[in-house]
This record gives structure tokens, C-alpha cells and sequence, in this order.
């Protein structure tokens, strides 16, 4: 892949023209042939209508696209991804479908995103006990009763992978949270050894706000039930009382999921292919090492991450800092908790936006 395409890419993208535009750790950035293919389904509707056999058809096409694209970058079989509205939501339908019990523990990372940590708050609720140890160290603090881990995949906070090595090795299931993994990093999701992987259409894979995605491994598969079957869960919709759910994944999808922002996912998805995954997060984790270095030689102390998109360093009152940032073009996140900054690099950014970013910080 050679940078002119990647220069392609990055044309792709309006946004990137104003601003030094790095936050796809929150919402990526829109290309406009999503922006077009989201026009062309709106407009397609308001003329033909919504109830059509050619509608549904081009609606469960658009559906298995999206869900194929997720697949082939999780490295899965289509059959064993589901199509949701976030991230959230895909941990949500494991923690209710697993139906842990009083007594059962789940042990996380003491860095989660409310995206984890509020349906865990619901399972501790439930009498089910929830345990916290560093990231680094969670296969280590798996005791006895813990019946599942759940934690990131890549740090939203500091950019730091989870020890997904030992977490395979050790009994309890897996579930990861990969909003931040998702078109960040390679994945090859049965390599890491998990059970479930719950991911984000919205941020690196630029996709609409609702959307997601949840793999399922077929070993985990038998132990739960289907959360919110309704007519595209199941396999024979007709048979009224006696429907049973889909046998793939797609029993787990989300109910109900926008045209327009199907339409949307399968254009970006299609697009970050025709540039080639490789290329993409080469360039993203090159910025992202070269702005940890270029902070770090400004004074500034950056957390310590991994070969990942995102780089948070420590800013004086950070939440006035962004603010001034985004009055000089540059976005980035304030985290909440602690005076961090968090910049987000994808394949789309390039040295400018690095440099406008280190030239708007006070020396
Ligand atoms: C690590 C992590 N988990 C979960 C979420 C929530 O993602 P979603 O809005 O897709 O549920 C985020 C969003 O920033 C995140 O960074």
C-alpha cells in the first residue's frame, strides 16, 4: 500500500480539511461516500416508500454486508457475529443472557468505560459480585468463584492491551470489550482467545452512532440464551409461540437497525478495504508512537501503552485545555477522572495534524 493511497483516504474525509480532527476514540470521522450512501437510502425511501419486498431485501442485504464486513475483520465466521447498536450494548446482552447467579463472581480491570462498568453495576445489583485488579494483572487475581473477566481489549484511557495471552489460558470465559480495538488493531478474534468480543461501529471503523457488534465463539454460544428474540432473531418468525431463535449468531442481533445507517457502515466498511487494513494501522500506530515520543520530549507524561491508536498524556486543567484546543482546531478528549488528555490517530491522520496538534499546547 503506498501513501498516495492512504492520501486517498484521508481526501475521503471533509472534516480533516478544518480540523486536526483526533477523536475516533469517541466517533470516528465520516467519509462522504458514507455521507452519499446515507443520502441515496434516505432518498430512495422517500420515494419508493418502506414496504416493499425490494425494501426488506435490500435491508437484510445491507444487514449481512455490514455483518460480513465485521467478520472478515475479526477474522470470523459470519456466522458468529452479531450485528448490534454498540458496544454496550453487545456486553449488556452477554451479562443478561449468561444469567450468572449470588455467589458467582465477575472479575474487571479497575480502568473500564462505563460501557462495561454500568452493565456490571446491573449484574452486581443482581447480588452477582463484581471485583476489580489492574489490568496488567487480571489473570492473576482470577479466584475460585470467578465465573467471567471482563475487560478491555485495548485501554481507553492509556492505550494499553490487555494481557489476552494468560486471560485464554486461565478457565473462567472472556468477554472483551473492543471498542477501542475494533479497526484500531489486528484481530483475529479466535487466536485471542476469548469468548465474546463486544465492538463498536461508530469509532475506528467510522461507522453511524448504533452501531456494533458482538462475536460469539460457538463454545460459548451454548451457554446462553437469547436476550431479546423478535422477528430477525428467529429462525421461523411465522411459528408464533413456538419460534425458536436463530442457530447463528444473528440471534443475538439488535432488534431493529436504521437503513440509513446500514447503509452508512457497509460504505465506510468497503472503503477502509479497498485501502487495506495493513496500511491503515501502520499509519495509525506510527503517529500515535511518534506523538508518545513528541509529548514526552515537551515535558509531558504519557501513559504507558502499547502499538495502539490512542496516546493520553497528563495536561494542567485538562477539561479547559481541550476546550482551548477545539477553539484552535485540534480535538481531542478530556477523560474524565484525572487531568488527561487523549489524542486518537487513525489511518486517515498525518504528521499536520500531529504538528497543529504539539504547536496549540503551551510549551
Ligand atoms: C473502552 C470503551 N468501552 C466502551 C465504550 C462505549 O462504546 P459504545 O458507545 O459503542 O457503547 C467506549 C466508548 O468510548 C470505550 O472507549
Amino acid at each position: 500500500m503506498t501513501a498516495e493511497s492512504l492520501a486517498d483516504l484521508r481526501a475521503q474525509f471533509p472534516v480533516l480539511s478544518r480540523l486536526a480532527y483526533l477523536n475516533a476514540g469517541t466517533n470516528g470521522p465520516i467519509a462522504s461516500v458514507a455521507a452519499a450512501a446515507s443520502r441515496a437510502q434516505i432518498e430512495l425511501e422517500e420515494r419508493e416508500g418502506r414496504g416493499g419486498m425490494p425494501f426488506f431485501v435490500g435491508y437484510r442485504d445491507m444487514m449481512e454486508r455490514q455483518r460480513a464486513g465485521y467478520a472478515a475483520y475479526l477474522g470470523a465466521p459470519v456466522e458468529q457475529v452479531a450485528l448490534t447498536s454498540s458496544t454496550t450494548d453487545g456486553v449488556g446482552r452477554v451479562l443478561v443472557s449468561l444469567n450468572l447467579q449470588p455467589g458467582d463472581e465477575i472479575l474487571t480491570s479497575d480502568e473500564e468505560h462505563p460501557g462495561v462498568t454500568g452493565p456490571l453495576a446491573g449484574q452486581r445489583a443482581r447480588g452477582v459480585e463484581v471485583r476489580t485488579a489492574p489490568l496488567a494483572q487480571l489473570a492473576e487475581a482470577i479466584g475460585p468463584r470467578t465465573k467471567l473477566v471482563a475487560c478491555s481489549h485495548v485501554s481507553w484511557r492509556s492505550g494499553a492491551l490487555a494481557p489476552t495471552a494468560a486471560l485464554a489460558q486461565a478457565p473462567p470465559l472472556v468477554l472483551l470489550d473492543g471498542a477501542q480495538g475494533v479497526g484500531a488493531v489486528p484481530i483475529d478474534v479466535a487466536e485471542l482467545g476469548a469468548d465474546f468480543y463486544a465492538g463498536s461501529g461508530q469509532k475506528w471503523l467510522c461507522g453511524p452512532t448504533g452501531s456494533g457488534m458482538l462475536w460469539v465463539s460457538p463454545q460459548a454460544r451454548e451457554r446462553l440464551t437469547v436476550p431479546t428474540p423478535g422477528y430477525l432473531n428467529l429462525a421461523d418468525p411465522a411459528a408464533g409461540l413456538d419460534a425458536e431463535p436463530r442457530a447463528d449468531a444473528g440471534a443475538f442481533d439488535t432488534p431493529a437497525l436504521s437503513s440509513v445507517a446500514l447503509a452508512h457502515a457497509v460504505a465506510m466498511l468497503e472503503l477502509f478495504e479497498q485501502t487495506g487494513w495493513d496500511a491503515i494501522h501502520r499509519r495509525a500506530h506510527d503517529l500515535a508512537e511518534l506523538a508518545a515520543r513528541r509529548l514526552a520530549e515537551r515535558g509531558r507524561t504519557v501513559l504507558p501503552r502499547d502499538r495502539t491508536t490512542l496516546v493520553s498524556w497528563y495536561e494542567d486543567d485538562a477539561p479547559a485545555r481541550s476546550e482551548a484546543l477545539l477553539e484552535a482546531g485540534v480535538v481531542v478528549r478530556f477523560l474524565p477522572g484525572d487531568e488527561l488528555l487523549r489524542a486518537s490517530f487513525g489511518g486517515w491522520s498525518d504528521e499536520q495534524d500531529l504538528e497543529r496538534l504539539l504547536e496549540a499546547l503551551p510549551a
